[in-house]
């Protein structure tokens, strides 16, 4: 993606050859400033206090963490430390874990030595191959914009609801959900996107309105509970976000609030797609509602928020009445049933456990 017309990715190691630098993006949309990783704990600070975020970036930043705990040290002992430290720093997103899974196989039977050059080739791989995986995903993507832009009425742009980030910011490059929207605009479709603001953290209004904005595709934010009302009115013609982790049946979870975008498009007939890497799979569980860890964050990111003062200074307040309690569930699960299609590197698929498992066969390890 470009920033100011230089070509960023969102994760890359510096001139030294070791130290990794990641867009810190708590300070978006205001400041865009890079921060640099030192040490495997700043990594792990990095994913759980969200400088970085997005399933596919978490994976990659902890993929690099394990590639700096390597230098210092690089036993088995402080291996097996570094990927339960980096595994404990976000509990939903299932990258987290393929990327730390990766790593340690690539590093198996490597002697001691070798390690930590072994580690920094195969984290790189891993940025090189979701760069890729995305780019699938935006082509897939792009065939089902094309189909809807060949419907609408000439001059019409084509309405895509989008919640939470799932854009360049999230992963290394091009973004899940985003991708299908920036090849769409990129040949000249005309697009437009209602950006869900995704209270508490702000993704939508702070980092996927900044991305849509650089790029020039056109953009509305809206509050989080429109999406409903501009559904029943016409208003939407395709729902794309991302996950975090999808189960082996086609479950989705993602943002808290996607389910709820999910029962308004179903009962609008708007089609619910869901654009995912095959990391993001989880092929161990089959039942999201009931397997997959739902991160429970702090209250102060409901009970407080973060933005722009006339002066241009960044303030925080308090926006809920002193005393009340506040819960921060910071991720829902959308039944397969709910989804119009899974769009991967693979092609569409059906959310359901035959097309997710032929289209991924040595993952999934047959029906
Ligand atoms: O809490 P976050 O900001 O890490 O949540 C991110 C999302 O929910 C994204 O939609 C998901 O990770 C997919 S990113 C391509």
């Amino acid at each position: 993606m470009k920033i100011d017309g230089t070509h960023m990715r969102t994760i890359w190691t510096n001139g030294d050859g070791w130290s990794v630098e990641v867009i810190d993006q708590t300070r978006l949309p205001h400041v865009f400033a890079t921060v640099t990783l030192r040490t495997m704990a700043d990594a792990a600070h990095a994913i759980s206090a969200m400088l970085v975020r997005g399933a596919p970036l978490i994976g990659a930043t902890a993929a690099y963490g394990m590639c700096l705990q390597l230098r210092e040290d690089d036993s088995d002992e402080a291996i097996d430390a570094a990927y339960e430290t980096l595994h404990a720093t976000r509990p939903t997103a299932i990258n987290l874990k393929w990327a730390l899974d990766e790593m340690r196989a690539a590093l198996r039977n490597v002697p001691r030595g070798e390690r930590a050059a072994r580690a920094y080739e195969r984290a790189a791989e891993i940025c090189d191959e979701d760069v890729e995986i995305c780019a699938a995903i935006g082509r897939n993507g792009l065939a089902i914009i094309r189909d809807i832009a060949a419907r609408k009425a000439p001059g019409e742009p084509v309405n895509v609801l989008t919640h939470c980030n799932a854009g360049w910011l999230a992963t290394v490059d091009w973004g899940t959900a985003t991708a299908p929207i920036y090849m769409a605009h990129d040949e000249g479709i005309k697009m437009h996107v209602w950006v869900d603001e995704t209270r508490p953290r702000n993704q939508g209004a702070a980092l996927t309105a900044f991305e849509l904005g650089h790029h020039g595709v056109p953009h509305t934010v809206i509050p989080d509970n429109s999406g409903g009302h501009l559904m029943q009115h016409g208003e939407v013609d395709m729902v794309i976000v991302g996950t975090d982790r999808t189960t082996a049946t086609g479950d989705v979870c993602n943002k808290i609030g996607t389910y709820l975008k999910a029962l308004a498009a179903k009962d609008n007939d708007v089609p619910f797609y869901v654009a995912l890497p095959s990391p993001t799979i989880d092929f161990a569980i089959s039942d999201g509602l009931r397997e997959i860890p739902i991160e429970e964050r702090p209250g102060a990111e409901v009970s407080r928020m973060t933005g722009l003062t006339r002066d241009g200074r960044i303030e925080t307040v308090t926006i809920v009445a002193d005393g009340s309690p506040v819960a921060n569930h910071a991720f829902d699960v959308t039944p397969a049933r709910l989804v119009t299609g899974l769009i991967t590197e693979a092609g569409v698929l059906e959310a359901n456990r035959e097309a997710i498992a032929a289209a991924f066969p040595e993952r999934s390890g047959g029906v």
